[in-house]
């Protein structure tokens, strides 16, 4: 035999790691499968049933037999239909041609990067930052470079902040707001600054507007109403948290034709198009009826002043008060170096196995003093998982 070892892995796949959320919930599933009552705050995910007019929807097209391939970038009712409503919230204005329908919103941002990032370019991200975006990055040869945000001012992010971190390399900026994992919002005329000047400086700016029906500052935002900028926009939406969809893999890309047609030539080459059900499914959620919305966003509400309220009960815990999306980003320093706790990482862990309660810790985000908890679950396991945190905090001394 050869004693020349053959590399198996591509150097881009070892430059990434398993998503860290997904590891937590692989694991959180492990234990719950020996029999172990958890308090879940680790998924992400809503934990609504997916609205009656958009199930029957998927049904319908089952019955019909909608069960071909359709175009690549989905079928133009789609693209119509996620076109519209960007247009009737935020007055914007993009064609058919300027959507593509993707396999989730996660893809929309892996082949965004894919078709804007060059090895050596780099991509501004905010910190606390959603997971995936510093992997998306760097498997496409990229470098992210964080930007810090200051837990005393909301982790505001401004233009001056990200103008202070331009340099001739710069490509793209992603901005997620409402933010995972912070819940911070991004205010419009800070979002609109940051816009103006990416288009001044030739940047493009990559908008996760994942959250941005899960607002409670009672009004939505998109940095791409700022239209002279539209050249240097792209928004990459999903239909999973919105409509209370994750399994689905609704989302999708709206921004320049050349930028669009390139992530449509990606994905001709790789998922091809979203499930076509899943599409019939998401014209009906886009054009139906968005009281679900509001009542859905009404609940998150209650339930993150629930989690608060609950906070506020535990001595050393503190928490910024989110304004969207439906997690909390509690800071943990006051326990760090107690009971042998050394990091944020090592707190969840001692959280999952100790008082059986589910978080993702900072690490993840960007940060080492925080930990993340999801609060779409039921007031019930709030209630169950705060009685838990209390009692672990307060054996900590
Ligand atoms: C900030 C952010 N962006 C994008 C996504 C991707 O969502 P999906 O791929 O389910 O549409 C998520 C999911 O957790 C997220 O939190």
């Amino acid at each position: 035999m050869s004693a020349v070892m053959t590399k198996i892995l591509t150097d881009r796949i070892n430059r990434i790691e398993v998503s860290a959320t997904m590891a937590i919930t692989a694991e959180a599933l492990k234990m719950q499968a020996s029999g172990i009552d958890l308090a879940n705050f680790g998924a992400g995910e809503p934990h609504f049933s997916t609205p009656q007019h958009i199930k029957d929807a998927a049904i319908d097209a089952i019955q019909k037999n909608f069960s071909r391939y359709t175009n690549v970038a989905g079928v133009p009712e789609v693209r119509k239909a996620v076109a519209e409503r960007h247009a009737a919230d935020f007055g914007t204005n993009y064609t058919v041609e300027e959507c593509v329908f993707t396999t989730g919103g996660k893809l929309a941002i892996f082949n965004a990067v894919e078709v804007l990032i060059e090895h050596g370019d780099e991509v501004i991200v905010p910190v606390p930052f959603w997971v995936s975006y510093k992997d998306i990055i760097e498997f496409a040869g990229g470098k992210a470079v964080f930007v810090q945000t200051s837990e005393a001012e909301n982790f505001r992010v401004t233009a001056k902040m990200i103008e202070a971190a331009i340099t001739p390399k710069t490509k793209a900026i992603i901005l997620n707001t409402p933010s995972n994992p912070s819940g911070a919002v991004i205010p419009a005329e800070d979002l609109y600054a940051i816009v103006r000047l990416a288009h001044k400086a030739g940047i493009y700016v990559l908008l996760d507007e994942c959250y941005v029906y899960l607002d409670f500052t009672g009004q939505a935002v998109s940095g791409a109403s700022v239209a002279e900028a539209k050249e240097h926009v792209l928004v990459l939406g999903s239909l999973s948290k919105t409509y209370a969809m994750t399994g689905w893999r609704a989302g999708f890309a709206l921004g320049p034709k050349p930028i669009i047609s390139a992530m449509s030539k990606l994905q001709s080459q790789s998922t091809s198009n979203t499930a076509s059900v899943v599409q019939k499914a998401s014209i009906a959620a886009l054009t139906g009826s968005q009281e679900c919305v509001a009542e859905m966003r009404a609940d998150y509400i209650r339930l993150r002043d629930r989690v608060l309220a609950g906070f506020a009960t535990i001595p050393g815990l503190t928490c910024t008060v989110p304004q969207g999306a439906f997690y909390v980003y509690p800071n943990v320093s006051a326990f760090i170096g107690k009971g042998g706790i050394k990091s944020a990482s090592d707190l969840a862990s001692k959280l999952l196995t100790e008082a059986h309660v589910v978080t993702v810790p900072g690490e993840a985000f960007g940060t080492d003093e925080h930990i993340r908890l999801s609060y779409a679950v039921s007031g019930d396991v709030i209630d169950k998982g705060i009685e838990r945190m209390r009692e672990f905090f307060a054996k900590l001394g």
